[in-house]
């Protein structure tokens, strides 16, 4: 694998799409077995979570169903900084069994909002599975149940996470090389 070039910055090859996709199979499995005889609910938080959503979904052996949002943000008058609404969610999650499914938890700020939206509308249950997380970033109170990769605090790109809208369509996972190309 070879290293990429972005907006003049290096990436250098991270996790090959081989490993994405064994780790896939054993949430997948796991997911399964936790979930037998439910039928879970998948909620893919667009646009970064989508391959990750996707495989995950097909990597499941249980009844299943997948539905996607999107946060739209906008900054809020108040304090509180930036402001995120669910959009698109179309049926009620009332009383099902939820998997919010995310491409990667950094802050957690994201997260931890889109939890409690998400709690607010009744769900049976309500679960995290996050394909990359960085726990050094973490500054909110998150705590994903199914985690792909815990990773150090730097700047990843590939399968679904994006550098300004470029990148997502990778395979393999990129992560920023530091300035001694390491
Ligand atoms: P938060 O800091 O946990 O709220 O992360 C919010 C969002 O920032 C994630 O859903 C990603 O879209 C984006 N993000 C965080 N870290 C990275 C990264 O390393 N690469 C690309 N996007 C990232
Ligand atoms: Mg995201």
């Amino acid at each position: 694998m070879k290293q990429k070039t972005y907006q003049g910055l290096t990436f250098r090859p991270f996790i090959e799409s081989d490993s994405i996709q064994a780790r896939v199979a054993e949430l997948g499995r796991q997911i399964s077995s936790d979930y037998a005889g439910k039928n879970p609910l998948m909620i893919c938080v667009l646009n970064g979570a989508a391959p990750f959503a996707m495989d995950l979904f097909r990597a499941l052996d249980i009844d299943a169903e997948i539905s996607f949002i999107r946060l739209k943000s906008y900054e809020g008058t108040g304090s509180t900084g930036t402001v995120k609404e669910v959009m698109g969610l179309t049926e009620s999650i009332e009383g099902r069994d939820v998997i919010l499914v995310e491409d990667i938890i950094d802050t957690g700020n994201t997260m931890v909002k889109l939890e409690a939206d998400m709690r607010a509308m009744r769900p049976a249950s309500l679960r995290i599975a996050t394909l990359l997380f960085k726990p050094e970033a973490l500054q909110a109170p998150v705590e994903p149940h199914y985690v792909g990769f815990s990773i150090p605090k730097k700047f990843i790109i590939g399968y679904g996470l994006d550098i300004d809208g470029a990148a997502r369509n990778l395979n393999d996972i990129y992560v920023l090389a530091d300035e001694d190309g390491k």
